[in-house]
């Protein structure tokens, strides 16, 4: 049997007394979504910043394809194929959309031609490419997450994780957010979704996972997770 994509095992966080994921367990296998749900505060975004690498957590494993990566630094993450973008987008603010792109990938070994090639068409298909020698910081926000997702597709991630891609975005280009994540499945990316949008996370999800104060509270199908009882009462309260 092959070894999912992305295995977490007990994975725990804490910030001085406060215990941000307690024990976090799920696995997802490639080209699977799974969607991230839970109220503010829950750990969503811990979990991913736990993921890759920008926190290191107290205990618990993280293993990609079933290598341990526990531990490791963000940039080696990156390099074994972990991609993601932020709940508030971070762009190179002062450099042109097509240097942005072309950040995450100036150590391949491949001719600038071929990058700038590459990145171009990465732009085409962001529908980015009139703008391309703008700086990002004349982006609108919402053109800020299609660059920054863009940004993260130019290495050919094999695990995506998207933090809150369609938080202030208005429903037009969300729908284009939308025809771009399933475009990541069809490439056979694994992609772990955070969103409070819950009909777009129901619409392109697998599974999903539900976080409640740093713990697995629900895993698994859209039908299940709809109905669970414990979800339910995270989201409204008893
Ligand atoms: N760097 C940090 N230092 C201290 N506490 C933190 C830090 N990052 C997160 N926390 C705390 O950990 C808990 C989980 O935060 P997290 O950002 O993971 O939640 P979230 O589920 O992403 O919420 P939201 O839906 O609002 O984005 C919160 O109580 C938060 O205040
Ligand atoms: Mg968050």
């Amino acid at each position: 049997m092959t070894a999912p994509a992305i295995d977490v095992q007990e994975l725990v966080k804490r910030f001085g007394g406060l215990v941000a994921l307690d024990g976090v367990t799920f696995a997802a296998a490639q080209g699977e979504v799974l969607g991230i749900i839970g109220v503010n505060g829950a750990g969503k975004t811990t979990l991913m910043n736990c993921i890759c690498g920008i926190y290191r957590p107290d205990a618990g494993a993280i293993r990609l394809g079933g290598q341990d990566v526990t531990g490791w630094a963000p940039h080696d993450i990156a390099h074994r194929g972990v991609g993601r973008t932020f709940q508030v987008p971070r762009v190179f603010r002062r450099m042109s959309l097509i240097d942005n792109l072309l950040v995450p990938v100036l150590q391949h070994k491949v001719p600038d031609r071929a990058l700038i090639e590459a990145a171009e068409a990465m732009l085409e298909r962001m529908r980015l490419i009139d703008l391309r020698h703008n700086f990002a910081e004349e982006l609108s926000g919402g053109q800020q997450k299609l660059l920054e997702m863009a940004r993260m597709l130019m290495p050919d991630p094999q695990v995506v994780m998207l933090d809150e891609p369609f938080a202030g975005v208005h429903p037009t280009l969300c729908r284009f957010m939308i025809e771009q994540i399933e475009a990541m499945t069809a490439a056979h990316k694994t992609v772990l979704l955070i969103s409070h949008d819950l009909t777009s996370i129901y619409r392109l999800s697998n599974r999903v996972l539900a976080l409640n104060q740093g713990r697995v509270i629900a895993d698994g199908g859209v039908d299940a997770i709809r109905g669970n009882p414990d979800v339910i009462e995270a989201y409204l309260g008893s």
